[in-house]
């Protein structure tokens, strides 16, 4: 049976890249974004698989948006779910960070993402798989140069949700992997960055591929590595 995938944020950057790389290996594909009538690249990718390829409106903070999402895939299943629509947000050093900026962000990168889960756990089966893309920012370990408050807070509460769900969802047969994806060329990751989209997804095909129960609610490296909380 082929299987599905849902992917946020597939208009640019890695969820476009995702989706291109779920389409070679034969998945259908739930590409979601906020204006896919003006999303040229994943429009292309769609005339080159009119069969395989959805196209489904969704800002991930919009409520209404995440049921006609449900709705769009009844009759449908979800194997995968990658979330994976995040902002960094305007950069604040200490001394200018405020309130309103910060809730923005928090609100895409880790509410969003957990009521998105909610509303479309229903449709997904035992053994599915969620993916929240998430930052190194976010490892607190890992934090050696500060700064960044509003971006590393809302990576580093999403991954505290990712554990609670993995744990949450054990029951149902399904599992979580919390992913960096590396510093990766897009909008975001700049042009100066590591590695480009290709390579990125590619290891993190592999972490997909890899997850199950008994590494649920782990902090992933795109190679697969684990990353200290
Ligand atoms: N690139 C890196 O080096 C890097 C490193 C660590 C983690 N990450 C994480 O990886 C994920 C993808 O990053 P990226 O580099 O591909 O970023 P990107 O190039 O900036 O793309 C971000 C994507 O998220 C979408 N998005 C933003 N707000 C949204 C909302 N409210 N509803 C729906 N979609 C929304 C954007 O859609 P629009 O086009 O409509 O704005 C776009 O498709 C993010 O969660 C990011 O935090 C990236």
């Amino acid at each position: 049976m082929t299987k599905t995938v849902v992917v946020t944020g597939a208009n640019r950057g890695l969820g476009l890249e995702y989706c291109k790389q779920f389409l070679e290996k034969g998945y259908k594909v739930y590409a979601c974004c906020r204006a896919p009538e003006s999303a040229e690249d994943l429009l292309k990718l769609k005339q080159q698989n009119s069969e395989k390829l959805e196209t489904v409106p969704l800002d991930v903070t919009n409520p209404a948006q995440r049921v006609n999402l449900k709705y769009t895939l009844q009759g449908d299943q979800i194997d995968i779910l990658i979330n994976n629509a995040g902002i960094y947000g305007h950069r604040m050093n200490f001394g200018e960070v405020e309130s309103e900026e910060w809730h923005k962000v928090m609100e895409v990168n880790t509410v969003a993402p957990v009521l998105l889960v909610q509303e479309l756990v229903g449709l997904m089966p035992k053994g599915a798989k969620i993916i929240l893309m998430t930052s190194k920012m976010g490892s607190i370990a890992d934090n050696t140069s500060g700064g960044s408050y509003i971006y590393r807070s809302t990576k580093a509460a999403l991954n505290a949700v990712g554990k609670s769900m993995a744990l949450d969802l054990s029951d149902k047969g399904i599992s979580v992997a919390i992913c960096h994806p590396g510093w990766v060329q897009t909008d975001m990751g700049g042009p100066n960055a590591l590695i480009d989209t290709r390579t990125s997804i590619k290891g993190l095909m592999g972490v997909v591929e890899q997850l199950g129960p008994e590494n649920t609610g782990q902090f992933f490296n795109y190679d697969g590595s684990v990353i200290p909380w």
